[in-house]
């Protein structure tokens, strides 16, 4: 065992930790980051897969995401706008397939009023929520207790404009059915990108990608950092009193007076606190689970379908692939979709061999762009399910009732322990601009402590 000392240590080297020890490191404070991967990034990787690059994990840069912004910046990373010139694809409940311009889905003009009113009406609320303290709404408890799909239900008796809606949602953003989680931790979900309108806006939320992949972000930041980055490193125990930690791993002891602890909320289970977390740690913990998502990449000879004038992008409640876009790489000729299967349809899917599986997925692709789309030369399917340090995707998210309960000490740090990731942010919540405000937030109220 090697025993090292260090003023902070932070065990988990994705885009929070590594974004927390550099905001130390620059204040003056020596650092150790543990992090249990041979790799750094954790959500977000970028690989060669069969001589295409793709971005396994997270991509997307939005406008009103300046946190990320500003670290893409500062590394001198370069920004590229996703393809999205001509015309989208909608496929309704009959299996019709429509070509359409804007943001309301073709649909009949009593549904798109539906759709319009309640975008409306989401809007206002989410005027009302605080990302930063969404437990503070004023009916905050009454929002907890009721799922979004029956808030959707007793809203409007559109099924379409219901599906919709919560498409956006549950599908595309928390990725659990809408019954699983509440109207509150929906209303957080929109908070955190501005407003319920960002997030239906696909050329706001998923405006730009960065040249080579975003996994660069933490690739380089563990690079400034050196050798105070060690991988392979679990975390098995962590061993704590007011004066100080200390971080166990297989091969390592690190010392030091405060820890971050800037892992997914489903994995701090996985290290034994000695003593134990406080009953209410214990018990807020297990009301955060992981939504689940495959990110599907289908690689084809040339960006076949911009010929027929339309964008790449398409969406519906009722195909297995609810939303999928271009997402040909920088400077590629070859061309790139990426599509979603969420929640439900995942573990559908998941019950079928993987041949099968691949041809359902493309089938539903070809659904919107055509038999073409049925022979990709790569095809992979992101499966952050079996990743065994991270569990799920995108990101964690309170069950019913949980928020209003817990919320308001999801950040709280225990004695020298502070808790840091995108699952625990406000703004920026499930994304990589949340992992780093919050790695930001956490460095200085450690940085102040000491
Ligand atoms: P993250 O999980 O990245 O890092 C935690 C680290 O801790 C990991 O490296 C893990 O290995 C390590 N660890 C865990 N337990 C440990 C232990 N006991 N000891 C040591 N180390 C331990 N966001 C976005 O902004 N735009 C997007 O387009 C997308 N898209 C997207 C797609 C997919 C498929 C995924 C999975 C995610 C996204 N996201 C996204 C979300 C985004 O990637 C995510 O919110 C952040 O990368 C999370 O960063 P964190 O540092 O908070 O956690």
């Amino acid at each position: 065992m090697t025993i090292i000392e260090r003023d902070i240590v932070i065990i988990g080297a994705g885009a929070s930790g590594l974004t927390a020890a550099t905001a130390l490191q620059k204040a003056g404070h020596t650092v150790a980051v543990l992090e249990a991967r041979d790799r750094v990034g954790g959500r977000l990787w970028t690989d060669d897969i069969e001589g295409a690059m793709l971005e396994i994990g997270g991509q997307w840069v939005s406008p009103d995401q300046d946190a990320l912004k500003d670290t893409i910046a500062e590394l001198g990373l370069e920004t590229f706008a996703r393809y999205r010139d001509g015309e989208s694809v909608y496929v309704n409940a009959a299996g019709e397939r429509t070509r359409f311009e804007g943001e309301i889905f073709p649909v009949s003009p009593d549904t798109e009023r539906e759709i319009v009113r309640l975008i409306e009406k989401l809007d206002g609320l989410v005027a009302e929520t605080d990302p930063d303290r969404p437990w503070t709404h004023p009916q905050a408890k009454e929002l907890d207790e009721i799922s979004f799909s029956a808030w959707l239900e007793q809203e409007t008796t559109d099924q379409e404009a219901r599906d919709n809606i919560g498409m956006f949602i549950a599908g595309a953003m928390l990725t659990k059915p809408a019954h699983a989680f509440s109207t509150l931790q929906a209303l957080l979900m929109a908070a955190s990108a501005g407003s319920f309108s960002n997030l239906v806006d696909a050329d706001f939320i998923l405006d730009e990608r960065v040249v080579g992949g975003l996994q660069q972000v933490p690739i380089l930041l563990a690079e400034r950092l050196g050798d105070d980055v060690f991988l392979g490193q679990a975390v098995r125990a962590l061993r704590w009193n007011a004066d100080g930690v200390v971080a166990v791993t297989d091969q390592l002891e690190v010392h030091a007076r405060r820890v971050i602890v800037a892992v997914p909320p489903v994995l701090y289970n996985r290290i034994s606190f000695e003593p134990p977390l406080p009953r209410r740690q214990h018990q807020l913990h297990q009301h955060l689970s992981m939504g689940f998502v495959i990110k599907v990449h289908a690689v084809y000879e040339t960006p076949f379908w911009r010929e027929d004038g339309l964008s790449g992008t398409a969406f519906s409640p009722y195909e297995l692939v609810h939303e999928a876009y271009d997402n040909t790489n920088f400077g590629d000729t070859r061309g790139t979709f990426v599509g979603f299967v969420s929640d439900e349809a995942a573990d559908e899917v998941f019950t079928l061999t993987a041949e099968e599986r691949k041809q359902r997925i493309l089938t539903s692709l070809s659904h919107y762009f055509g038999e073409k789309a049925l022979t990709p030369v790569v095809y992979y399917e992101s499966d952050w399910g079996t990743e065994e340090w991270t569990r799920g995707a995108y990101a964690a998210s309170f069950d019913l009732g949980g928020l209003a309960r817990y919320g308001a000490d999801l950040r709280t740090p225990v004695g020298p322990i502070s808790f840091s990731c995108s699952d625990l942010a406000g703004k920026g919540y499930q994304h990589v601009d949340g992992a780093i405000r919050m790695g930001r937030d956490t460095a200085a109220l450690v940085a102040a402590g000491l």
